[in-house]
């Protein structure tokens, strides 16, 4: 598996429009607009709005929709580490609600068991392409009045009921980093249908510039007037987390070929899929009815015991399998938790806060069982080797 196949659209052409245009940044350019609004188009949102990451637009989303100062966010505790890590830089509090055993995803009812007079969002994850449960995670939310911010980093192009995920949480959020169905090298893009919360998503990534508006992140203005020692730019807290050009222009080449890249995923993930059910022991993510999973991944929990995680993939790769990625350590697992280092950040705050094991008995039970193979192929044809080699690894094991 290789990348150089991804970017053989009009990534290079859009690239060299950006460098002969001396344009570099998104405030002068126009191809973060141009991004924007086919990113847009692709999910049935009203806006986008283009950041650095997917970790920068989750930070801008949680500013955006409010939560500060001692709030609780809900996230789930099987994720990368970039939900806690946001939840902390916004000063407030992540809470962990357990995850579902078939979806994998944060459950619902112990979303609903953790809230407190403090809960302020949720910030479910669609994990591996599958959306987490929209239809109760928002009623829940209208329910006790919070804000969803949906991290769909890996999930462009899913559906929930037969809609585009985009339609539903207050804030979704995409990566565009480079395994994702679609990249910009690294990047990050949110939708909104809101003008008030993608506007205050954009000027928290771009230094709070008083000019920015929900649709344009280019300043435009007399110089006259911003060049005189009056001027004030910043009218809100904010950071840069813009996007350059350059990769927004690859950004652009990339979502105009959105459908391919996701339909090519979703064909090997589901062949994937189906070699996993000719076994009794490696269960894949759950299949729900109007739900298009559109494979990051292809995710499963391989449950037999009496096989070591390692050898299981030991044997993959002997078979002319690539890789099998674990899931991440549960992020109270790691260090930067466990060892309590994030309480540095504000420990007025954070002291008193511990997170127990106990708490997330499902988590626990599938974090080791879990397997990703990776599906970031050129076509199905090369991909065959990977399905070959499950398929000879589960016989291996019967
Ligand atoms: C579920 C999830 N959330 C957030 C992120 C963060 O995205 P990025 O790497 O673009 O910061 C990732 C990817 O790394 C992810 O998989």
């Amino acid at each position: 598996m290789n990348n150089q196949w991804r970017f053989k659209g009009n990534e290079l052409k859009y690239v060299k429009d950006v460098l002969d245009s001396g344009e570099g940044s998104s405030t002068t350019g126009s191809y973060n607009k141009a991004f924007e609004e086919l990113f847009a188009l692709k999910n049935n949102a009203k806006y986008a709005v283009t950041f650095n990451s997917g970790t920068s637009t989750l930070h801008a989303a949680l500013d955006a929709l409010g939560v500060s100062y001692g709030d609780e966010v809900i996230i789930p505790p099987i994720t990368v580490y970039s939900n806690f890590a946001v939840t902390i830089a916004a000063n407030a509090i992540p809470v962990f609600a357990d995850v579902e055993e078939d979806t994998f995803n944060i459950c619902p009812k112990d979303i609903e068991r953790k809230i407190t007079s403090k809960t302020k969002a949720i910030m479910p994850v669609s994990l591996y392409g599958l959306s987490c449960d929209l239809d109760k995670i928002m009623a829940i939310a209208k329910k006790h009045n919070l804000v969803v911010i949906n991290d769909a980093a890996e999930a462009h192009g899913a559906t929930w009921n037969n809609k585009p995920i985009s339609e539903y949480a207050h804030v979704t959020s995409y990566s565009t980093e480079n395994s994702k169905h679609i990249s910009t090298g690294d990047g990050g893009i949110i939708t909104t249908n809101d003008e008030m919360t993608a506007k205050r998503c954009r000027k928290f990534g771009s230094m709070g510039y008083s000019l920015m508006t929900a649709d344009e992140g280019r300043l435009r203005l007399n110089k006259e007037v911003f060049q005189d020692p009056t001027y004030k730019r910043h009218d809100g807290f904010a950071y840069n987390y813009r996007m350059p050009e350059v990769a927004a222009a690859v950004g652009l080449a990339q979502t105009e070929k959105y459908e391919f890249f996701i339909e090519l995923r979703e064909k090997i993930g589901q062949h994937m899929r189906e070699i996993a059910l000719t076994s009794d022991f490696l269960i894949p993510q759950k299949k729900i009815d109007g739900a298009r999973n559109t494979y990051w991944t292809f995710a499963a929990r391989m449950i037999r015991s009496d096989i070591k995680w390692q050898d299981f993939r030991k044997k993959f790769i002997e078979f002319g399998g690539e890789s099998i990625f674990a899931c991440w350590a549960l992020t109270y697992d790691e260090p930067i938790v466990a060892e309590g280092i994030f309480k540095k950040q504000n420990p007025a705050l954070y002291s008193n806060i511990e997170y127990k094991k106990s708490d997330y008995p499902v988590a626990e039970k599938i974090q080791p069982q879990l397997m990703q193979f990776p599906l970031n192929y050129s076509s199905y044809e090369e991909s065959q080797p990977q399905l070959d080699a499950l398929d000879k690894t589960l016989r291996f094991y019967e």
